[in-house]
């Protein structure tokens, strides 16, 4: 059931939820989840649909102009993305502003932050022309400013976008291409590198875009907006968990000593969850997870890692979780961030970039909700009320008689 407080009258009813468990902040025609189910759609198509059949730059078509594109839609979008790709050269230097050792996410936040100081042509959130102009500018400039942070990590010089190649294929030649070494990316790898994205473009009002709405509802400009987002995202019971969970895992170290961290995760005075584990909206299998699974199997039989220790551990560490009381009865099951890092690893890509990837990702929708935010013409700026707790009025006391 759906009560709408704004037919209530103004001090009609003043509701308290903590975590917004119960509470919609806006309507969105974008995606559709049902967390008993297990479902999730992108525009009225199921992600399974749209994982096997579709590419990345397709599905950010679909999610920002709401319909798939055709095969004219499809090179105008293919185009313009690669036209915007590189970035303005002035924008190395904010990299190398950063310790070489700073984390990816780190680097990101600020990057994408600065775009708003080279690019402040779509600073105007008004005009719909701008706002598309800021989006292209986003999907197309991103994987560049993700990939950069891994090459100043390494200490190697930054590649630059190939025009040529796919975006996955683009991104990944950006990140393990060096300037004396080609890299020819495997067409499983980067088909599974695809379906990353794709499973992880939007997800409806999550912490991270609900923050992007919250920040974009006051009228700042885009790239302050999805900056923000990336800082939200960045926490480990968000995008950080599949970061997280491979920590975990290298923790772990052996199947041995799974009983021992499934009891910290069950011991309430005990802070420690299982990464990787749970959802706030999915009380059934996450559809992502299910095919990430699989895809993660394809992965590591391509590269004939099946026997990988780090892999059957976390194979195990699933089972044993599966099966215990304590997981069934909340219906805590592996959510995607579970596999993802698995395939990601198995890749060669390190953990620090894992989080770093999914904001990449969900960059496009992200900026997809801005933009139905802002062309909503009764959209209002965010401003969540509290319940007050402090003290009641009090008297002063001057500062010699306390
Ligand atoms: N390990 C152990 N116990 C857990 C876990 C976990 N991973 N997740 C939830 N629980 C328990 C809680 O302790 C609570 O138990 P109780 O009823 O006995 O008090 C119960 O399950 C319900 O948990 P809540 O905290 O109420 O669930 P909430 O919806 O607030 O949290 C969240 C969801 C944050 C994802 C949580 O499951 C978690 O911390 N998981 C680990 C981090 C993670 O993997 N995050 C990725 C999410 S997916 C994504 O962002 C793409």
């Amino acid at each position: 059931d759906v009560i709408d407080i704004r037919s209530l009258g103004k001090h009609g009813i003043f509701t308290y939820d903590p975590g917004f468990m119960s509470t919609a902040a806006c309507d969105s025609g974008i995606t559709f989840i049902d967390g008993e189910e297990g479902l999730l759609y992108y525009r009225g198509y199921p992600i399974e649909t749209l994982a096997e059949n579709c590419d990345f730059l397709e599905v950010s078509h679909l999610l920002l102009h709401g319909e798939l594109p055709n095969a004219t839609q499809s090179e105008e979008f293919g185009r313009a993305i690669r036209k915007n790709s590189m970035l303005h050269d002035q924008m190395s230097n904010v990299f190398r502003g950063f310790r070489r050792d700073a984390h990816p996410m780190a680097v990101m936040i600020a990057v994408v932050g600065a775009m708003a100081a080279f690019y402040p042509d779509n600073n105007d959130v008004t005009n719909p022309e701008s706002r598309k102009r800021a989006a292209m500018r986003l999907l197309a400039k991103v994987p560049t400013i993700a990939a950069w942070s891994y090459k100043y990590n390494m200490g190697q010089p930054f590649m630059y976008p190939k025009n040529d190649l796919g975006y996955a294929e683009n991104f990944m030649h950006m990140m393990f291409a060096t300037p004396c070494e080609e890299y020819v990316p495997n067409p499983i790898l980067a088909r599974a590198f695809e379906r990353i994205l794709i499973l992880h473009a939007d997800h409806e009002q999550n912490a991270s875009t609900s923050t992007v709405r919250l920040v974009g509802s006051s009228g700042a400009n885009p790239f302050a907006c999805i900056a923000a987002g990336i800082a939200s995202l960045w926490g480990p019971s968000h995008g950080g968990a599949n970061e997280a969970t491979l920590n975990m895992l290298e923790e772990m170290g052996d199947i041995s000593r799974i009983g021992e961290f499934i009891n910290r995760a069950k011991d309430k005075t005990d802070s420690f969850r299982l990464m990787g584990f749970g959802h706030r909206i999915y009380r059934n299998m996450d559809p992502r997870a299910s095919i990430m699974r699989k895809t993660c199997h394809e992965v590591l039989n391509e590269l004939g890692l099946q026997d990988d220790p780090m892999f059957k551990l976390a194979m195990e560490l699933e089972k044993i979780a599966l099966e215990d009381e304590y997981f069934v009865s909340r219906k805590l099951y592996p959510n995607v961030d579970f596999y993802s890092g698995i395939v990601m690893r198995a890749m060669g890509i390190p953990n620090s970039m894992f989080t770093a990837i999914f904001a990449l990702a969900r960059t496009a929708g992200w900026i997809s909700q801005w933009c139905e935010m802002n062309a909503d013409p009764e959209q209002k700026i965010g401003r969540p009320r509290q319940l007050y707790v402090g003290e009641t009025r009090r008297e002063f006391v001057p500062l010699h008689q306390r």
